[in-house]
């Protein structure tokens, strides 16, 4: 696709991915995904912001050649180094070595460790500005948004933000700009769970640094720019980004997968110990739901507790889907625990409790394993896990 003139000097110089159907080995795409670049010119000299994905680093070159003489581009402006905006950066700095990158501290490790070689790095930090000649460039450091290296970069002139892969959406349409298209908030809001989910309060420290600036337009690294309503897009990710609304009680999630009841029967135990000492607790089948429709209640939770049979030496796959969906999440603090029955080895309740550890949960109790049909001692054993949980749980 050609650059779009977006204001007068300004370009948008990007990939469209239309085929794409997986970004990042684990997110889905079924719109494809743009690669957004963009070319601003000034009296004086040129900035390029972000190159795109590698497999489009002939077209996007060909593209700026259109525009400008790619010797007059002095900048390059990395907002963060991920390689799907910094793919085409080798071929770039073959074509036009004098080109100086521009980048927040924390970039400058990622940007070697790309290259693999020394690079000087031009390193800007919060209220940095660049004068383009009539086009001013100011830099504000948001690190985690989503990367430690992550800035936003603000056209002063056009009022224009380039906050990287904030408001971004993998969403691909020639028409480029949101408020051509028809509604694609189903697109910005899986953007979020799976790139921002995981940063809320760097999010709130994001929009806070912006919330004075004047904005005509906003123009992310991925998908549509907003040109209109600009305020709402913001809003939507104060909304996604705000506190979670607690109740009374302390929570208590119990997940579980069960080939014969067994494990169920230690989850009910595991709930009736908690539930008497004062928390509220939910009980899921794990066999039957969908992980990425239980992250809100994870998150609502100040615990959760985890149990699967053992098959083959392992836990079951529908554990290990739950356990692996709440990377996005922040679980710092939480309270886990892990339980199961087995008829060999019951290797599972280790391994639950090996990942919830390492996932931040703080597990306060040893896991309770039962072979085969739970004895009275193993749900006794259950419920006083349910005991200490509780405990653990209420302040
Ligand atoms: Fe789109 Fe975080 O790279």
């Amino acid at each position: 696709m050609q650059p779009v003139e977006m204001a007068p000097g300004v370009y948008w110089t990007g990939a469209l991915d239309p085929q794409l159907r997986t970004f990042d080995v684990i997110m889905h795409a079924e719109h494809g995904t743009t690669y957004n670049s963009y070319l601003v010119q000034g009296s004086k000299s040129c900035a390029l912001l972000e190159t795109v994905k590698v497999k489009f680093a002939d077209s996007f070159i060909e593209n700026l050649r259109t525009l400008v003489d790619p010797l007059r581009i002095e900048y390059l402006i990395v907002n963060h180094t991920e390689p799907d905006h910094t793919g085409s950066l080798r071929r770039l700095l073959d074509e036009i070595p004098s080109i100086r990158i521009v980048a927040a501290r924390n970039t400058v490790p990622f940007i070697r460790g790309i290259l693999n070689e020394d690079i000087d790095v031009m390193v800007v930090k919060d209220g940095d500005t660049i004068d383009l000649g009539g086009k001013t460039l100011t830099f504000f450091e948001t690190p985690f948004l989503h990367w430690p290296d992550t800035m936003f970069t603000y056209l002063r002139e056009d009022e224009i933000l380039f906050p990287c892969d904030f408001l971004g959406s993998h969403y691909a349409d020639e028409k480029l700009f949101a408020d051509l298209l028809d509604d694609f908030s189903f697109s910005r809001r899986y953007y979020f769970d799976h790139i921002f989910r995981p940063f809320k309060d760097f999010v709130n420290r994001g929009l806070e640094k912006i919330k004075d600036l004047p904005l005509k337009m906003v123009a992310p690294s991925h998908g549509p720019i907003f040109r209109k309503d600009v305020e709402k897009f913001l809003d939507e990710y104060r909304e996604w980004a705000a506190p979670v609304v607690k109740g009374d009680k302390p929570r208590l999630m119990i997940f579980y997968a069960s080939s014969y009841g067994n494990t169920l029967k230690l989850a009910e135990s595991l709930a009736d110990g908690a539930r008497e000492n004062g928390v509220e607790v939910i009980i899921f089948d794990l066999e039957v739901s969908e992980p990425g429709t239980l992250l809100d209640e994870v998150e609502r939770a100040d615990g959760i507790a985890v149990g699967s049979c053992t098959i083959n030496g392992d836990a079951v796959k529908p554990v290990w889907d739950f356990l692996s969906s709440l990377a996005t999440l922040k679980l710092r603090g939480k309270v886990g625990a892990a339980f199961g029955s087995y008829g060999w080895s019951g290797e599972a309740v280790k391994m639950i409790e090996d990942r919830l550890r390492s996932i931040r949960f703080k597990i306060p109790a040893e896991g309770v394993r039962a072979h085969l049909v739970p004895s009275d001692d193993d749900l006794g054993k259950a419920r006083e896990l349910g005991v200490v949980l509780a405990k653990a749980l209420v302040p």
